[in-house]
C-alpha cells in the first residue's frame, strides 16, 4: 500500500522546531525585538556589548555585569600569530568569507573547548570581530594592527580594521549597524548553527557552519550583492533593470524576506542613517542615495503588493561605504555582528538538545535487484 503524500512545506516554511524566548521577529508588522526590546530603542540607545550581554543572558546588565563582560570580551581580542599567518597566506588568493571560516575554525582547533560555555561564547563574539578586522587590514595594507585595550569593542574595531583612531560618528554608526545585525531569531545561518550544535559538536564548528552559511547571496551575501546591483544599474533605466532581471529568473537584492511581507524595521533605521550623512557623503555615496531611493521607489510600484519589501541589506552597502568599507568586507561584518545571536541560540538548544533530523517524503523505487556490471547493457 503506498503511503499517502504528506504536505511539504520547502524550505521549511512555518515549520516551527522550537520554542525560544530570543527574537520576535513580527513579519505582518515589520517589528523586531531582542528578549522583547524594540531594536529601534536598543539601536539608538544601547552598544554592542550590552547588547551581547542581553543575548546571551536573557536580561539588560547592571554597570558592573557590563563591565566584568567588557572585561572578558576585552580579554579575547588578540589572534593567535599562526591565525594571522594564516590570514596573510590566504589574503591574496582567496575571499573574505572563505578566510573568516578558515581563520575561526583554526582558533577553535588550536583551543581545547572548556566546560566552560559561557567564556567560549563570550570570547567567540570578541574574536569573530577581531579576525574580521584583521582580514580587512591585513587585505588593504599587509598588516595587522594589534587591539588597543584602551577602546570599546567597536572602536577597536575599526582602529584594528583601519590602523587609525576612528572618529566618533564612524564608531556611532557601526554601533548601530552591528545591534541591527547581532540576531535575527532563525534565519539560515542560525538555523544551521543549531543543527550543528544538535549533534553535541562544538561552539567554534557551530559557528563555522553559520559562518559558511550567511555567505549565500540569498542570505548575509546580499549586502555586497545589492551594493554590486546599484553599482551595475546606476546610469540605466532602472524599472527596466528590474523588469529584465525578473524576467529572466533573477532576484532584486536587499528585498524580499522570508518573514517580513512589510518593510524591514532594520532597513527603515539604516535608511535614516545614510540619509542623515548626506551632508557629507562623497559623490560615490551620493550616487548611491539616489540609486538605491530610486529603485526602492521602482520595487515598491512593482512588487510591494506581493509583499516584497527592501530587507537589511539593502541600505547597509551605502552606509558601508560612506566608512569606506569594500564591498567584500560586509558580510564578514555582518558574520562578526551576529555571533551574539549565533551564541545565544546554541545556549538556548542545549538547554533541552535534541538531535535535529527532518525526514523527507521517499519518491523512488524498492526492491530493485544488483546486476554485476558485465551484465549491465549500456547502463
Ligand atoms: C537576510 O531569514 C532571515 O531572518 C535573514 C536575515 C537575517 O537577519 O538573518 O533577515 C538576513 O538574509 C535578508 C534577505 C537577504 N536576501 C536578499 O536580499 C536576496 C533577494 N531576496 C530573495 O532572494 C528572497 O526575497 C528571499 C530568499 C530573501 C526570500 O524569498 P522566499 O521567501 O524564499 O520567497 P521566494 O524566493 O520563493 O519568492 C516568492 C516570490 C517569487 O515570485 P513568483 O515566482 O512566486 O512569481 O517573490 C519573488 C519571487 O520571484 N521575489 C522576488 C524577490 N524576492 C522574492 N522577486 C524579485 N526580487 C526579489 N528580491
Amino acid at each position: 500500500m503506498t503511503e499517502s503524500k504528506p504536505e511539504i512545506r520547502s524550505g521549511l516554511d512555518g515549520v516551527y522546531f522550537m520554542e525560544s524566548a530570543i527574537c520576535k521577529v513580527d513579519g505582518a508588522n515589520g517589528r523586531l525585538y531582542y528578549y522583547g526590546y524594540p531594536i529601534d530603542e536598543l539601536a539608538a540607545e544601547s552598544n554592542f556589548e550590552e547588547v551581547s550581554y542581553l543575548l546571551m543572558n536573557g536580561r539588560l546588565p547592571n554597570l558592573s555585569e557590563l563591565s566584568s563582560f567588557r572585561e572578558r570580551m576585552r580579554a579575547a581580542r588578540a589572534i593567535p600569530g599562526e591565525v594571522i599567518d594564516v590570514i596573510t597566506e590566504l589574503s591574496e588568493r582567496s575571499t573574505p568569507m572563505h578566510i573568516l571560516s578558515t581563520a575561526v575554525d583554526m582558533i577553535g582547533s588550536l583551543k581545547r573547548e572548556g566546560p566552560d560555555r559561557k567564556s567560549t561564547y563570550i570570547e567567540i563574539i570578541s574574536e569573530l570581530s577581531s579576525v574580521v578586522a584583521a582580514i580587512g587590514s591585513i587585505s588593504a595594507t599587509g598588516r595587522y594592527t594589534r587591539p588597543e585595550d584602551s577602546l570599546g569593542h567597536i572602536e577597536n574595531f575599526l582602529y584594528m580594521l583601519k590602523g587609525e583612531r576612528p572618529n566618533k560618528e564612524s564608531v556611532e554608526i557601526m554601533e548601530r549597524m552591528f545591534i541591527l545585525h547581532a540576531e535575527h531569531s532563525s534565519n539560515a545561518s542560525t538555523f544551521s548553527a543549531i543543527v550543528t550544535a544538535s549533534t553535541l559538536s562544538d561552539i567554534y564548528s557551530s559557528t563555522v557552519s553559520a559562518i559558511n552559511t550567511l555567505k549565500g547571496p540569498l542570505h548575509g551575501g546580499a549586502d555586497e550583492m545589492a551594493l554590486r546591483m546599484l553599482n551595475d544599474m546606476r546610469g540605466k533605466d532602472i524599472a527596466r533593470y528590474v523588469d529584465n532581471t525578473i524576467a529572466l529568473g533573477g532576484r532584486i537584492m536587499g528585498f524580499g524576506h522570508r518573514v517580513y511581507k512589510s518593510y524591514d524595521p532594520r532597513a527603515t533605521i539604516i535608511k535614516g542613517i545614510l540619509e542623515s550623512v548626506q551632508p557629507k557623503a562623497s559623490a560615490e555615496v551620493r550616487e548611491l542615495t539616489k540609486t538605491v531611493l530610486s529603485l526602492e521607489a521602482v520595487m515598491r510600484d512593482k512588487v510591494s503588493s506581493k509583499g516584497i519589501w527592501p530587507n537589511v541589506d539593502l541600505f547597509t552597502g551605502p552606509v558601508y561605504r560612506y566608512l569606506d568599507i569594500l564591498p567584500e568586507l560586509f558580510t564578514p561584518i555582518f558574520a562578526a555582528s551576529r555571533a551574539p545571536g549565533w551564541c545565544s541560540h546554541i545556549q538556548e538548544y542545549w538547554k533541552s538538545n535534541k538531535l535535529l533530523r527532518p525526514t523527507v517524503f521517499y519518491t523512488g523505487e524498492v526492491g530493485k535487484r544488483y546486476v554485476p556490471i558485465e551484465k549491465r547493457q549500456g547502463e
